[in-house]
């Protein structure tokens, strides 16, 4: 359940109306509802009460500041990619003990960065990495924890492009493989192994892959336990599905209860790192109709958001449901909605029946909470649209709108073309 409904014929984020919003601010622009994300998170945490655990949302999905902020006030940690998210994770005030750090290729000055706080553990993904990180953290003279990020080889039955636990993809440390690593790394003399760590994929609808992938770990841990190696943290990373259509993801209290079936008696502190099913659905894009072009093979519908804006129809072929802010027209239409990109890939809906709108009007482009922004781009020089905040009957505007100046921002013109 989220917080944009209609009360009458308006659309609605909690207590404040979308159109009011788009007075004030403009369009196009993220919004986002306080009450939706705080329950989000909330029931995921609970989800696991029963064990010891720590929520590191993933801020792929969302790394505005008072978003992630909104999640380490109540309590949850940050899953972080890169440099830049560290330092968007640190600004947002979450302890460097709740920050975890996964992803292929962390360059040297990023893992010094992460080095320095320390961060909970880093989540290493290949024997170079592990060497490079026992280095760095011997010149600082410091320890790196490090949990290996193993590659279950299960199949998510997700997107090609979002699922990455194959053993064809290039995430994660082979499963067969990763005991000799781990050897490796506790023979390192910087370096204290602490967990193990996997994440098959994204937008999962059903819960069979992750317990298939659970049930690998576990494994894993036997064997190294029995070997010696003490593991202290299992990490599952992220994953869970949301609905976008008619997908039927289950609930975030079934799909604990099927991976802590599996991990009775496992004696580990578990780490999650959700990302889209915490913020996908508390988050809308709003754009104004600009035009209509009707009649020919296609009905169009022009508006002021774009690919660069919303880039997930165009690289995925995904679906985002469409809704106008103000139910006015009871006639429909069969219509693409596109933006103003100079490409035929700039879209946001493909024949999609929509009550017939004209310029002026509003859409809410539906769960655009996760991987929107963030995969925004100023692509054709469009200024990044605003993120906003409702928290009941208040708006926040926690990012502002791009403008040109700031699309020039660090570009010179050498003396010698003056
Ligand atoms: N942990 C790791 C290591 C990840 O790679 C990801 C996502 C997550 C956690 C969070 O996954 P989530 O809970 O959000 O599924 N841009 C794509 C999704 C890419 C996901 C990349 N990794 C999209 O818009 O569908």
């Amino acid at each position: 359940m989220h917080d944009f409904q209609y009360h009458g014929e308006e659309l609605y984020c909690e207590e404040f109306p979308i159109q009011a919003i788009a007075k004030e601010v403009g369009t196009p622009f993220y919004l986002y509802s306080l009450n939706t994300l705080e329950n989000h998170f909330r029931a995921f945490d609970s989800a696991f009460s029963k064990v010891e655990h720590l929520i590191c949302f993933s801020a792929k999905a969302n790394s505005n500041l008072a978003i992630l902020r909104i999640f380490v006030r109540l309590g949850g940690g940050v899953d972080v990619v890169s440099g830049g998210e560290l330092f968007r994770a640190m600004k947002a005030g979450a302890p460097p003990g709740k920050i975890v750090y996964s992803g292929v290729g962390k360059r040297p000055d990023e893992i010094e960065y992460a080095l320095e706080f320390p961060i909970l553990m880093f989540n290493v993904e290949s024997s170079q990495e592990l060497v490079a990180i026992d280095q760095l953290a011997g010149r600082m003279g410091t320890k790196a924890a490090v949990s290996l990020r193993v590659n279950p080889d299960v199949d998510p039955r997700t997107h090609p492009y979002v699922s990455t636990g194959l053993k064809k993809n290039k995430f994660g440390i082979n499963l067969q493989k990763s005991v000799d690593e781990y050897q490796l790394a506790s023979t390192l003399p910087n370096i204290k192994v602490i967990g193990v760590s996997c994440h098959i994929g994204s937008q999962l609808t059903d819960v069979g892959p992750f317990v298939e992938a659970v049930q690998r770990i576990k494994e894993l841990v036997r064997k190294l336990r029995a070997e010696g190696i003490q593991i202290q943290y299992m990490d599952l990373g992220g994953g869970l599905g949301i609905t976008y259509d008619q997908e039927t993801p289950p609930h975030p209290k079934e799909y604990a209860q099927s991976l802590l079936n599996e991990l009775s008696g496992i004696d580990c502190t578990l780490i999650l790192e959700p990302g889209r099913v915490i913020v996908g659905n508390a988050g809308i894009l709003v754009t104004q109709v600009l035009y209509t072009k009707e009649g020919g093979e296609k009905n169009f519908i022009i508006v002021d958001a774009a690919m660069n804006d919303l880039i997930r129809p165009s690289l995925y072929g995904s679906y985002q449901r469409i809704q106008p802010v103000q139910r006015k027209n009871q006639i429909e239409i069969v219509a693409d909605v596109v933006g103003p990109i100079c490409e035929s890939g700039d879209f946001l809906a493909r024949d999609r029946q929509l009550p017939k709108v004209e310029p002026g009007e509003l859409l809410a482009v539906m769960s655009a909470g996760a991987y929107g922004f963030t995969m925004s781009s100023n692509y054709n020089s469009r200024p990044r649209v605003p993120e906003i905040l409702v928290a009941k009957d208040r708006f926040y505007i926690i990012r502002q709108r791009e403008d040109y100046d700031d699309l020039i921002k660090g570009e010179f013109i050498p003396d010698f073309l003056a």
